[in-house]
Formats: C-alpha cells, structure tokens, sequence
C-alpha cells in the first residue's frame, strides 16, 4: 500500500537530511552581506525570482536587505514538469517589465544543469540588460551542462534529487525549512 504523502512542514519523512534549517539560516544570512556590498542602495536594480522555486530563498533574503534595495519581481520559469529529471525544455511568462539598460540580480533555487539560468541570461541579454548577476542558494556538486558563471551563492550540495527550501517533488515539500532526499518508497535517487 501507498504512503500518504508527508504533511509539508516536518523534516521528519524524509529519507535523510542534508542540510538542516541552521545551515539555511547561516548560509542566506552570509549571502545577503555579499548582495548589501555589492549593491549601492540607490542603484535602482531590478532582482528577477524565479518561480516557483526561488521564492523560499528570495523572502528569506529580501528580509534581510533594505527593501528599496531591489525592485523585486516575480517571474515563472520551470523545467521539472512532476519528475525527478528535467524536462530539457525551459518554460517561462513574458519578462514581466522592461530590463532595457537595467542593472538585474536572478535568483533562482538551484543550479544543477544550468539551462533553466542560461536561458534567462540569454533571454535577459537579448532584452538589452546592462548588467546581470546570478544568485542561488544551492549548487548541485555535478557537470553542468550549461556553464554559469554564479555570482552568489548559498551552498553546494550533493548529486542527487532534492526536496525543501522550495525544491519540491510533484508540488510537495517546498515549505521545508530543511533539504533533504525522498524516501526511496516515493521515488528519490
Ligand atoms: P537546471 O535548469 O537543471 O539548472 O535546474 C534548475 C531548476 O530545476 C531549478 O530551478 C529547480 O526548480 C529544478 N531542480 C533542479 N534540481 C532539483 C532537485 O534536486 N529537486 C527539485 N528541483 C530541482
Ligand atoms: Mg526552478
């Protein structure tokens, strides 16, 4: 028989824990000193948050900067469409406001084959951005099939397919303030 799937705000089900909420804590607090020094507050820059992944991170963080730091918007990409393997296709909305001339920070969730982040810098480049910077707060230890080059990062983590802190499975677990691998019984390699 079919477990249930887990309530998503306990660590507990999962198969194992590989960073803790601690580890999150210290790690966004350490990146948001990095972005408060590298921009000057009156830059007026533009933060692009990939959705639906990066908005875990991406309030963490803005809650730690001055909020006319960024004119944040949000902006839905995706290339895991209910697996655990990408799709190899990018999806995402129009670009959600002008970004001609703009100085634009991208946050996303993870970078592990780099198309979804390549994909924007592509298309943020062709839509005449002066400035682009990249910001995630996991990096998966594995070949990158697309080279990025990150300009901020929170953590790199191992190889495998990862649940919390936004990275869902099938729409589950994003709201883990822990990341961790599935239970073998749902599928996690
Ligand atoms: P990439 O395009 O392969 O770098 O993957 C980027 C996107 O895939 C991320 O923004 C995530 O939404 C998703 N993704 C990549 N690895 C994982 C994972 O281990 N768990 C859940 N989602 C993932
Ligand atoms: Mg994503």
């Amino acid at each position: 028989m079919q477990c249930p799937l887990p309530s998503n705000d306990t660590c507990d089900h999962l198969g194992e824990i590989l960073v803790t909420p601690q580890q999150i804590d210290q790690a966004v607090t350490r990146v948001a000193q990095e972005v408060r020094s590298t921009y000057p507050p009156d830059d007026s820059a533009l933060a692009l948050v990939l959705l639906e992944g990066a908005r875990w991170f991406a309030n963490d963080l803005f809650a730690q900067l001055a909020e006319d730091l960024f004119e944040r918007h949000d902006f839905k990409a995706s290339s895991y469409h209910g697996t655990t393997q990408s799709s190899g296709t990018v999806q995402t909305d129009e670009l959600p406001c002008s970004v001609q001339n703009r100085t634009v920070l991208v946050i996303d969730d993870i970078y592990d084959t780099g198309r979804t982040l390549g994909h924007i810098l592509d298309l943020l480049t062709q839509a005449g951005a002066s400035e682009i910077k990249t910001c995630v707060m996991f990096e998966k230890e594995c070949p990158h099939a697309h080279a990025i080059d990150l300009d901020f990062r929170g953590l790199t983590v191992p190889d495998r397919f990862l649940v919390g802190y936004g990275l869902d499975f099938e729409g589950n677990y994003r709201d883990l303030q822990c990341v961790g691998v599935l239970p073998q019984h749902l599928g996690s390699s």
